[in-house]
């Protein structure tokens, strides 16, 4: 097996099909070992910290990392709102917070509101940082976690179409999984936005670089037919200056049971998650709805990166 080379994990273009391998194989040994007694994994990062510094909310990524380090018997450091609580309300600098927090912990996942927040704390840190969300720039292990759930629903990823729906302007994890798909061949993406908030013009020209049809749309009924996996997103409201912007953005594209007669038997419905409205609760009782699986699926990927990183 090829060494996981990586230290830090800030954004998706750091990995290449031998890593995602490598990633996935061992997310795969966790997720089996979480059944087996005894578990072999149970206590493999004892005595190692992670630190989890979030200066913007979550749920499923600060808890899964959380869980994932006290799932393979590590210890963590960690506050409720590190805009508040940590010395950045005192008008402490992410270069100082980090330089600090590196000599505490022996890993740190990090969110920020912030564009290369990560990749500039990878830079002055002495142990691995984890981008966790750095604003509207990326959300590298959201992709891999959402990668992992598109592996285990097709048996290959070449070929396959897809639609990105919602927020694509301020999106973190639509950028970070258009980076992660043009590792794969013959891949098609749609990307269905309000005008107000379409995909940046970096990531077309990444994706036409590396042979990555695109095409942008307005009508997700046109679209629904035609993909394999279609990718909602919230419209998200905090990200927003102009509230009339919001407003034109907001309840554009929902996905209810009626639109969902649309798409492939063999199709999948993806979110990061939180939504609001844009799927309706009664789709998540279609078999191809797969929102909760992603949020399952990152505790084996974070279990997995957690181990690459820190047990060498
Ligand atoms: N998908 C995701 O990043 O969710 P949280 O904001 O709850 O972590």
């Amino acid at each position: 097996m090829t060494r996981f080379s990586l230290k830090h994990v800030y954004e998706s273009q750091q990995f290449d099909l031998e890593l995602l391998d490598i990633i996935f194989k061992v997310a795969d040994e966790m997720k089996n070992d979480l059944l087996a007694k005894p578990r072999l994994y149970a206590d493999v990062l004892k005595d190692k910290i992670m630190a989890s510094l979030f200066y913007e909310p979550s749920t499923r990524t600060r808890f899964s990392f959380e869980s994932a380090m006290a799932r393979l018997g590590g210890s963590i450091l960690t506050t409720e709102n590190a805009k508040e609580f940590s010395s950045a309300s005192k008008g402490e600098t992410l270069y100082d917070s980090t330089s600090v927090m590196c000599g505490y912990a022996d890993l740190i996942v990090m969110r920020h509101n912030e564009p290369g927040s990560a990749k500039m704390a990878a830079e002055v840190s002495s142990v691995p940082i984890i981008n966790a969300g750095d604003g509207s720039g990326q959300h590298p292990t959201q992709a891999l976690l959402d990668l992992y759930t598109i592996k285990d629903n097709f048996s290959t990823i070449d070929g396959l179409t897809f639609a990105m729906v919602g927020d694509l302007k301020y999106g973190r994890t639509v950028r970070s999984l258009s980076y992660l798909l043009t590792k794969y061949n013959n891949i098609k993406i749609y990307y269905v936005s309000p005008l107000v908030c379409k995909m940046d013009e970096d990531i077309k020209d990444y994706l036409t670089t590396n042979n990555v049809e695109w095409e942008e749309a307005g009508s997700l009924e046109k679209v629904l037919p035609l993909v394999d996996c279609v990718y909602m997103t919230r419209i998200q409201k905090e990200r927003f200056h102009n509230l009339k912007d919001y407003e034109k953005a907001s309840g554009k594209y929902i996905l209810d049971v009626e639109k969902i007669k649309l798409m492939k038997q063999k199709s999948i419905i993806m979110h990061p998650l939180p939504r609001v409205d844009e799927i309706s609760q009664e789709v998540d009782k279609d078999p191809r709805a797969q929102y909760f699986n992603q949020a399952v699926n990152g505790l084996y990927v974070r279990m997995a990166l957690l181990y690459l990183l820190l047990d060498r």
